[in-house]
């Protein structure tokens, strides 16, 4: 499974990359307001940072503008994936794009009906919001799970699945159950995942245990 982190917060992403953990970054227009950048800057910075998938959003709605814009995210770096949003003609830019050889992530997904519509449009990755549809009341997991088995029907779909809209770790955990490629979570969400209260316990413990040898492991002096 790969995480990819879902902000526009250059520190953040740098401070996550150097886990080693991170395979790619998710962005999104409101997150681009949120950080205060030039998002052309933003996202050039950011493709050097991480060398996995850079998600940067067009900003049009109509299929023209889409496009160019479309075609001049995708020139800033090999590794951006451009975000069109799940319409007609973001549909029918993804078609495009994807027939140029680029990765186009297929956002604002919340059926499967949907979702289909984005793997048969070529996209690389098709993003469903889980967290949005838990907020209406609707079934976010649920929807993640018809995607896979539907994918899992169609060898020839090559779109992979990036769960977003990420609340808390109980949604990555479930997402990957289900066999999802990539869950794409916000930075605090992320750090979550680190922690366990047995493991700070236990680590504490150890810690203790250790200086009552009066050893250090680095002295290299063996008995
Ligand atoms: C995905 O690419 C989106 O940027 C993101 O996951 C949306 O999450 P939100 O519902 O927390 O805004």
């Amino acid at each position: 499974m790969k995480f990819f982190v879902d902000t526009a917060d250059l520190a953040e992403i740098c401070d996550l990359a150097a886990t080693g953990l991170l395979d790619g970054v998710t962005t999104n227009p409101s997150l681009v307001a949120k950080s205060g950048r030039n998002f052309l800057d933003l996202v050039a910075q950011i493709c050097e940072v991480v060398k996995g998938p850079v998600s940067a959003e067009v900003a049009a709605t109509d299929f023209d503008t889409m496009l160019a814009e479309g075609r001049f995210l995708a020139g800033i770096a090999p590794n951006i994936a451009v975000k069109v949003p799940l319409t007609p003609a973001g549909l029918k830019v993804c078609k495009a794009l994807s027939s140029d050889g680029r990765q186009v992530n297929v956002t604002l997904c919340f059926s499967a009906a949907q979702a289909i519509l984005a793997a048969k449009a070529g996209a690389a990755f098709v993003s469903p919001f889980v967290g949005r549809l838990d907020d209406i009341g609707q079934d976010g997991m649920g929807l993640i799970a018809e995607i896979c088995q539907i994918y899992r029907n169609y060898p020839e779909f090559h779109t992979e699945v990036l769960v977003a809209s990420v609340r808390h770790p109980v949604h990555v955990v479930a997402a990957a159950k289900l066999g999802a490629h990539v869950a794409t979570v916000p930075p605090a969400v992320l750090r979550q995942l680190f922690n366990h209260p047995l493991t700070d316990k236990g680590l504490a413990q150890f810690v203790a245990d250790w200086q009552k040898t009066g050893q250090t492991i680095l002295d290299n002096k063996r008995s």
